[in-house]
């Protein structure tokens, strides 16, 4: 039995016929039979090489490094590295998958030591590791926030404990089916919008008005400090108003929509909450990303106004309704609290882990 493992080059340019576009895709391949193997089958989860290509061609604010294992010549796992290039220089993500029929001869732990190498090159002392699960009957592993937990016994959470990983935090991953949700929404609307005096809503799909740009790279900064982060290190991200272009211009390159929905106080014109959804074809889930209320504006249904006015402009351009998916910290109680009463229902659990190097273990 061998095992090989490598860093793969990012293809020059999207489906060009090199070996390296091969590979590069083959590798997504394996990402996407890894995933779908975990949520039972479903393929819906699997991301195309374009939206991969999109991702790993734009490396302006972290620098992405991908890797192949190959069991016996053949390529059945991928590793995945994110190294932040603006703020948090101390700190990695990484992604190990391995095929299930190729588990359990040490390809998985190559892989790690493959990264280690990548981590001790570029100086990051701390490695995060997301990792969702279904719900399963069994031992579970508790978050030391005391809210929600993971399997115990699946093989990710042996495998990160057993490199020494910790868990740090526990979110939930909900889902929403938007056909059935037209009438919560328009009534919650309704409610809220007393709340909201004084605010005025707006939503748009694609590139954010170059007016508004500056305010949204605030808006982006704040969510990098006010999403709760229980253990798990971070710094303030820098943000800019070409920030934001770049995010937008990933998503394009990716071949996917970005639906926005903002709120803008009217006295000052100030753009105080935001939320965001990311549509890749209308057959596979949608992504609910970031959602912010700025602190001074918070406790008048901002919060609940741009997430409905975003779900209505989705089931606009979804009419046969679509599945949204969003992630929450489990003891984000306040964001919880919306979701739940726009009808979004838990269907997993995603355990963030840390590893701090060189740390106690
Ligand atoms: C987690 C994963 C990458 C492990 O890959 P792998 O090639 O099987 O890993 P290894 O063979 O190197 O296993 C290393 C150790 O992890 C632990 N481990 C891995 N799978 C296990 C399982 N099913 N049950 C118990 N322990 C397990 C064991 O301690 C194992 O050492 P051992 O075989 O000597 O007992 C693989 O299960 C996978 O791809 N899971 C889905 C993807 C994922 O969620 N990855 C998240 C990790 S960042």
């Amino acid at each position: 039995m061998t095992i090989e493992v490598r860093e793969l080059a990012v293809p020059a340019a999207y489906d060009d016929g090199t070996e390296e576009w091969a590979t590069f895709a083959e590798m997504i391949g394996v990402r996407n039979a890894v995933i779908a193997d975990r949520w039972d089958g479903d393929t819906t989860h699997a991301i195309t090489p374009r939206e991969a290509f999109g991702t790993a061609s734009s490396q302006v604010d972290e620098r992405l490094v991908y890797l192949g294992g190959w069991l016996d010549g053949r390529l059945v796992a991928r590793g995945y590295v994110e190294l932040s290039r603006r703020e948090a220089l101390h700190i990695a993500g990484v992604d190990v998958l391995v095929l299930p029929d190729a588990r359990r001869r040490g390809v998985g732990t190559a892989v790690w030591r493959a990264i280690e190498g990548i981590l001790d090159a570029d100086g990051r002392t701390t490695v995060q590791a997301w990792v969702d699960h279904r719900p399963a009957d069994g031992p579970v592993l508790e978050a030391p926030t005391g809210f929600g937990s993971v399997p115990l016994d699946a093989p990710e959470v042996r495998f990160l404990a057993g490199l020494g990983f910790h868990l740090e935090q526990v979110e939930r991953m909900s889902e929403l089916r938007l056909g059935d949700a037209i009438e919560q929404l328009e009534r919650l609307r309704a409610d809220a919008l007393p709340h909201a005096r004084g605010y005025a809503i707006r939503t748009w799909t694609g590139r954010t008005p170059p007016e508004l740009l500056e305010q949204l790279a605030v808006l982006h900064q704040r969510m990098s400090t006010d999403a709760p982060a229980a253990g798990l290190d971070h710094e303030e991200e820098a943000w800019d108003a070409g920030r934001v272009e770049r995010i937008e211009e990933i998503e394009e390159r990716r071949g996917r929509d970005m639906l926005r929905a903002v709120a803008i106080h009217e006295a000052t014109g100030q753009l105080v909450a935001f939320t965001t959804l990311v549509v890749a074809s209308p057959d596979r889930p949608v992504y609910q990303h970031d959602t912010l209320v700025h602190g001074e504006h918070r406790g008048r249904r901002l919060g609940m106004l741009v997430k409905v006015a975003n779900l209505l402009a989705l089931a606009e351009r979804v009419p046969h309704g679509a599945r949204v998916m969003t992630w929450n910290a489990e003891e984000n109680r306040p964001m919880l609290g919306v979701n739940e009463s726009l009808g979004f229902r838990a269907i997993g659990y995603g355990g963030a882990w840390q590893l701090v190097r060189g740390g106690t273990p």
